[in-house]
């Protein structure tokens, strides 16, 4: 892991012109000096975000694979793209990406939004939003077209005499996704003094979530439950990735080809299968569970946990994760009895800001949808 450690600048502690809203407790997250946070570039990136037009063939806007009642994920296992190409991940949450140190399931390299969004804008495999040279100018005089986002993009950028490029689209929308911040569930106000917002059986989950039989907290750590995290008080940032022992295919510790995780970017034979520990807030509302979506429910997970890793009995991808070379020793697996497990249930379910999901600020700003 020293390796990846990498000195920041995270620069000033308390410089921003945008309302964060965060409760007292939680740092600013970073905002990148090419594109600082503004009202207006919010705004523009939630009518960006739930417009269709910005697809190849008018099918798909963000929301299609991140829906605000489901902390932006699906509720899918695999989403399909805007011409029906299946996705090899689960579409994640956007709750709280502006303190992820990296960003998507396994790309170290990823580490600013305005990096990633370009990823579903332009992809060509697999095609998301399927944006190519042959329309890009067809869905971008679609936008001019619409009265309503002449005042939000010259709002928005009020410095360029033309702002219509798919350089401030993605400037916009990543403005959007950064301020899309969730700190106020039971457990948030359980811990700012409220002693009676969660249950006894969420207070016994989280001590077993915090304790050392099953070991949760080291890799789902810190205000964001992730140890992939980073923001301005940030010294050291490290960008951890974890093999949790889902696969090990005929003994060799291989995951299914077209998803090895840090392997596929790095190619180094330690990195098969290892991912960045997501998020746990609104955990309860992002079934299904995992990088490829292939566990139901949150017991499922912890009973994975429990055995130590996922031992596939049949078919292609045959083998024993709980043995694989490549598994991380903090998920060795651990004895819990059911009452316990229905207790670490409540403690992720507490997890759940119901604020957040229903938040006009966060919602669809058009009717009827484009
Ligand atoms: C076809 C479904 C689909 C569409 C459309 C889509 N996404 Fe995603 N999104 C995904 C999937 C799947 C992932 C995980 C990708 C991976 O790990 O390779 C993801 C990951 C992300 C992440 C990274 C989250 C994290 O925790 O690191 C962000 C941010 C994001 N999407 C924003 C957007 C925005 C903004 C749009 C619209 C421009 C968009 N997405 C459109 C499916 C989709
Ligand atoms: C060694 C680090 C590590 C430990 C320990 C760990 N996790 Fe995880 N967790 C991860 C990683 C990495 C993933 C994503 C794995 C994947 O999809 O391949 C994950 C995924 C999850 C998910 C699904 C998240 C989603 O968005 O689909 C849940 C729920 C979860 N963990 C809960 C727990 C609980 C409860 C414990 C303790 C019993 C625990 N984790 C222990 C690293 C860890």
């Amino acid at each position: 892991m020293d390796e990846s450690e990498t000195r920041i600048d995270t620069g000033p502690t308390g410089v921003t012109a945008f309302a964060w809203g965060l409760p007292s407790g939680i740092p600013l997250p970073l905002e990148p000096a090419e594109n600082p946070m503004s009202e207006a570039k919010f705004q523009l990136g939630r009518h960006l975000f739930y417009d269709r037009r910005l697809s190849g063939n008018g099918s798909q806007s963000c929301s299609s694979c991140h829906r605000q009642s489901l902390a932006f994920t699906d509720g899918r296992a695999l989403p399909t793209g805007s011409t029906g190409q299946v996705l090899a991940r689960n579409a994640q949450s956007l709750v709280n990406n502006a303190y992820n140190a990296t960003l998507t399931w396994a790309n170290p390299s990823l580490t600013q939004l305005e990096q990633q969004i370009t990823i579903p804008l332009f992809s060509e495999d697999p095609v998301e939003h399927g944006i190519t040279d042959a329309n890009r100018d067809t869905i971008m005089q679609s936008l001019r077209d619409e009265p309503v986002y002449g005042s939000l993009f010259g709002e928005a950028f009020p410095e360029d005499r033309d702002p219509f490029t798919y350089t401030n689209v993605v400037r916009a929308l990543a403005s959007f996704v950064r301020g899309l911040n969730s700190f106020d569930s039971a457990f948030d106000r359980f811990q700012r003094g409220d002693s009676t917002a969660i249950s006894d059986a969420a207070r016994r989950g989280q001590q077993l979530f915090d304790g050392e039989r099953l070991e949760c907290f080291h890799c789902h750590a810190g205000y964001n439950f992730s140890d992939s995290t980073i923001d301005r008080t940030t010294f050291f940032i490290e960008r951890p990735f974890h093999n949790t022992g889902l696969f090990n295919i005929g003994g060799t510790g291989a995951f299914p080809e077209n998803n090895t995780g840090l392997f596929d970017i790095t190619g180094i034979a330690t990195d098969m299968g290892k991912f960045r520990a997501p998020t746990l807030r609104n955990i309860a509302v992002t079934a299904p569970y995992m990088h490829d979506g292939s566990m139901a429910t949150l017991e499922e997970v912890i009973r994975f946990y429990a055995a130590g890793g996922r031992n596939i009995t049949s078919g292609p991808h045959a083998g024993d994760g709980r043995l694989s070379p490549f598994k991380d020793s903090l998920t060795a697996g651990f004895t819990i009895s059911d009452d316990e497990i229905s207790d670490v249930r409540a403690f992720l379910e507490s997890l759940t800001d119901s604020g957040f999901l229903t938040h006009p600020r966060f919602s669809n700003p058009w009717t009827p949808s484009p």
